[in-house]
């Protein structure tokens, strides 16, 4: 099991991207840094987030996002930053929640191999394998936060797993 890497001691790592940096993508990030603490990977993998906007730059997660977390004991607490065209040197994977983020993050990336790292947060759903993508709960109600996590916890087991069999 990642062989490859830990004889480079090079870590694998993961960036997910929503539009507003506040909601979706801290969550992932949160629920993922956990995930990788759970199964003691933190040599091996690290996880950031980002936006394709800017809009709540320096913010930390939505007051909503925090509190749905904190019921299943996650503490989200990255602040927001803008995706940047360095990312694609930065990271392995980059995991975006829905079309709008992968349309704006790929007309940003610069040839195959950069365009090849990015990756619908859905592909790797493996219960809630109906789902195309991950829908912004930002103005709707608490059932929407809900499904985010719940989509986000089943979509990390599957990201670790498709990982951990690289
Ligand atoms: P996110 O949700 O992309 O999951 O962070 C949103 C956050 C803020 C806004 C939209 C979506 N906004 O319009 O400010």
């Amino acid at each position: 099991m990642m062989d490859s890497n830990s004889t480079t001691n090079k870590k694998v790592r993961i960036l997910f991207v929503c539009l507003g940096n506040i909601c979706r993508s801290p969550a992932a990030e949160g629920i993922m840094k956990k995930l990788v603490e759970k199964n003691e990977l933190q040599d091996f993998i690290e996880v950031d987030s980002a936006g394709t906007s800017g809009w709540h730059e320096g913010e930390l997660p939505d007051e909503r996002m925090r509190a749905h977390g904190e019921k299943r004991a996650y503490n989200f607490s990255s602040p927001a930053r803008k995706f940047r065209k360095a990312d694609f040197d930065n990271f392995d994977y980059i995991i975006v929640m829905d079309k709008n983020n992968y349309n704006n993050v790929k007309s940003m990336s610069d040839g195959k191999e950069q365009a090849g790292k990015i990756r619908m947060m859905t592909d790797y759903s493996v219960q809630h394998s109906h789902h195309d993508y991950v829908p912004d709960p930002y103005y709707g109600g608490a059932s929407g936060f809900e499904l985010v996590l719940d989509l986000l916890e089943d979509a990390c087991e599957g990201l670790l797993q498709a990982i951990k069999s690289q």
